[in-house]
């Protein structure tokens, strides 16, 4: 098996290349590609941790040797938000960034599972399925946005709220990623019960939860290390799927039967080429019902902004 990170040197990358350095499954190669001069040292760096994954670096012009044989791509590759900016701000620069790693991708490793980090995701994978269509290699089964952190702070700031054991809570978040067209589905939270005024709140502080990092880290960036676990925790889920491992399930934004958008972060049954099967999310409540409604149009533009970058660029 081996996993590459495109953007390994940044915050996202170095604190997922650690995690995964030292919970991938023994054997596993590990590829860290940036376009920063110093990826071959955070490369280094890893290598003497001891453990079982053998780590390798790979600069700006070795794209092609850090994707060969890969198993699992990650881009966490791109500019994070500032102050003030919300994560459409980003497009201009994350656009190109993404669909030249895909194109990448598509040349090198053209049978791997891609989990698209690099913001805005509701856009950034509408890029990637497009480009690797151009390319004749999209396969929806192995193309993936990655929403685990919208879902690992809703279990934190439920169980925060209700002093439950956040070891045992399961908040499902579906939709996109940024702002509104995230949404917890607290409606299907077991052992906790809210009042209308506490599902308002909690589901606006999940939907703005970056921004509190954001904001606190005061022109420093965006998430990195709840990112990185969010990430890592996504990509052993893909590793032990593609092993062979049966009920791996994960909340993630796929290509699905478009009844909501074309992309939509749901439930997904991963299995060894992929995704397995789509869930339906089940029964919503009023008010979920009445804000996905009032979101979707967001997300197909941001889907539709994608699609367009790749097939009618300006
Ligand atoms: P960062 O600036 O710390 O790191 C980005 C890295 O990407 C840098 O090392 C940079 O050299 C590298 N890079 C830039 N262009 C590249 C290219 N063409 N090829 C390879 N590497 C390239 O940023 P950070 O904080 O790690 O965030 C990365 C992305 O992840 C941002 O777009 C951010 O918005 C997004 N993000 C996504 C989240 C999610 O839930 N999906 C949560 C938080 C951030």
């Amino acid at each position: 098996m081996k996993v590459a990170v495109l953007g390994a040197a940044g915050g996202i990358g170095q604190a997922l290349s650690l995690l995964l350095k030292t919970q991938l499954p023994a054997g596993t190669d590990l590829a860290l590609y940036d376009v920063a001069p110093v990826v071959p040292g955070v490369a280094v760096d890893l290598s003497h941790i001891p453990t079982a994954v053998k780590v390798e670096g790979f600069g700006a012009d070795d794209l092609p040797k850090a994707l060969k044989g890969a198993d699992v791509v990650l881009i966490p590759a791109g500019v994070p938000r500032k102050p003030g900016m919300d994560r459409s701000d980003l497009f201009n620069i994350n656009a190109g960034i993404v669909k030249n790693l895909v194109d990448a991708i598509a040349d090198h490793a053209p049978e791997a599972c891609i989990a698209i980090i690099t913001n805005p995701v509701n856009t950034t994978v509408a890029i990637a399925a497009e480009a690797l269509k151009a390319k004749g290699v999209y396969n929806p089964a192995k193309l993936f946005g990655v929403t685990t952190l919208d879902v690992i702070r809703a279990e934190t700031f439920v169980a925060e709220l209700k002093g439950l054991d956040v070891e045992e809570i399961v908040v499902p978040v579906i939709g996109g990623h940024s702002g509104t067209t995230i949404l917890p589905l607290l409606s299907q939270v077991e052992g906790a019960d809210f009042t209308q005024e506490e599902i308002e709140k909690l589901t606006n502080r999940i939907q703005n939860a970056g921004t509190e990092v954001v904001e606190a880290k005061a022109g420093g960036g965006s998430a990195t290390l709840s990112m990185g676990l969010a990430a890592a925790r996504f990509c052993l889920s893909l590793v032990d799927a593609l092993n062979g491992e049966d009920d791996v399930y994960e909340y993630t934004y796929v290509e699905g039967d478009g009844e909501d958008a074309r992309f939509f972060a749901q439930p997904v049954l991963i299995g060894k080429d992929g995704v397995k099967e789509i869930l339906h999310y089940g029964d919503i409540s009023e008010y979920e019902t009445k804000c996905k409604t009032e979101m979707l149009d967001g997300l197909k533009a941001d889907i539709k902004l994608g699609e367009d970058f790749v097939n009618s660029p300006a």
